[in-house]
């Protein structure tokens, strides 16, 4: 078994990991990223979204201030990575139209508008004849939406490249296999043993494998993450250019219960998403599941039947007991957290970067993180246990 030695191991080469491997990096840090596909994992399945108005759930008021203030870090955070690597993560802020069907969807809207107005956030209720004027391609019988020009979108299969072009550039080493063990000494993580037989001791471990974060074979089982895979199926057309616009912004509407959006990229493809399924890690693209996206979208904008069908694919979000992140420290000492991002994972991208920054410049999480310590369910499974 070779070993190597480092500050920080990142288990985990998704977005999460990579922004965690690459602000480590650049605090000097010796930095390894296991991973078997860097830049890979939930974000290459996701649409992008920076949805945290459009996408406020009740009771997760104290998440929504999480996300705000990771959309707001978005303008800065795309700008640096490109001045670091010249890529462009194709960030595109073209706001977000959410809209009715029928009588019982603009009833719904009209609450979620009411509770967006009383937590002050900008949405704008327009009537239907006004959302078909912005975009029209709706159908004929939206009965109304809310225009939110502060949602905006990301393409996260570029954000993912130039996270690792930063990674990278910033000195973190990446070795492509999965963390096959985490290994601990007594109550203190020492590191993990990977897949192609490298040992990696280090310092801290950060446990950035999105829901894989909750299965990893070493952790005692009290001390792993309690994060669930959330299933999404997702599609991808592509827009030829002689029918281009086709949408300008982000569409979204809540059809028969299920969240269904289009986010239309200026390269011409438009994502088409999502299922959420809580059946295990089941990742196969069903039959039904197209069905339904499609069926919900040709309600929402007919002339989607129209266009190629390019990729059907799907993907595991990580989900923890509240949907919120669990990030920074750990019971176990040596041990960091950041996952639990659930619906979430690409919109906080920024500001979990300057989460784990701070937690290994100073041990501790900023005062603005704290809801979402990584030890707030510990115990939890322990005292259910013995109930
Ligand atoms: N935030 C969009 C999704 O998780 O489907």
């Amino acid at each position: 078994m070779r070993t190597r030695t480092a500050d920080v191991l990142v288990v985990g080469g998704g977005i999460i990991g990579l922004v965690t491997a690459w602000r480590a990096a650049q605090r000097g840090l010796a930095t390894v990223v296991a991973d078997p596909s860097p830049g890979g994992g939930a974000a290459h399945v996701a649409a992008g979204m920076l949805a945290a108005v459009t996408e406020l759930q009740y009771g997760e008021q104290t998440l929504l201030d999480l996300n705000l203030a990771s959309a707001a870090r978005y303008p800065d955070f795309v700008e640096e990575l490109t001045a670091a690597t010249g890529l462009d993560s194709g960030y595109r802020p073209c706001g977000t139209l959410a809209v009715a069907l029928d009588a019982d969807d603009r009833a719904d809207l009209r609450d979620l508008h009411a509770f967006q107005s009383s937590l002050g956030l900008d949405a704008q209720w327009l009537s239907g004849r006004d959302c078909r004027r912005l975009e029209p391609l709706l159908a004929p019988g939206v009965r109304g939406g809310l225009r939110v020009d502060g949602d905006h979108q990301v393409d996260p299969r570029r954000l993912a490249a130039a996270l690792l072009r930063a990674a990278r550039s910033a000195g973190a080493d990446f070795v492509r296999a999965k963390a096959a063990r985490i290994t601990c000494a007594g109550d203190r993580v020492t590191g993990a043993e990977l897949g192609d037989g490298t040992r990696v001791v280090a310092a801290r471990t950060v446990l950035a494998a999105g829901c894989e974060s909750g299965r990893l074979p070493g952790l005692p089982e009290d001390a792993l993450p309690p994060v669930r895979p959330v299933k999404g199926q997702i599609l991808r057309l592509r827009v030829p250019a002689e029918r281009a616009p086709f949408l300008s912004r982000t569409v979204r509407a809540v059809v028969r219960g299920s969240h269904v959006y289009l986010v239309p990229r200026e390269n011409g493809e438009l994502v088409l998403g999502a299922t959420s399924e809580e059946f295990g890690w089941d990742t196969a693209v069903t039959a039904g599941g197209v069905y339904e996206l499609l069926r919900d979208a040709h309600e929402l904008v007919p002339g989607i039947t129209e266009l190629p069908l390019t990729e059907t694919l799907a993907g595991l979000r990580p989900g923890s007991p509240d949907n919120a992140p669990l990030l920074g420290p750990s019971p176990l000492e040596g041990l960091l957290l950041a996952t639990g991002h659930h619906r979430n994972g690409v919109l906080l991208t920024p500001i979990t970067g300057d989460v784990l920054g701070h937690v290994l410049d100073s041990g501790e999480l900023p005062d603005y993180a704290r809801p979402f310590a990584a030890g707030r369910f510990a115990g939890a499974a322990r005292r259910e246990q013995t109930v």
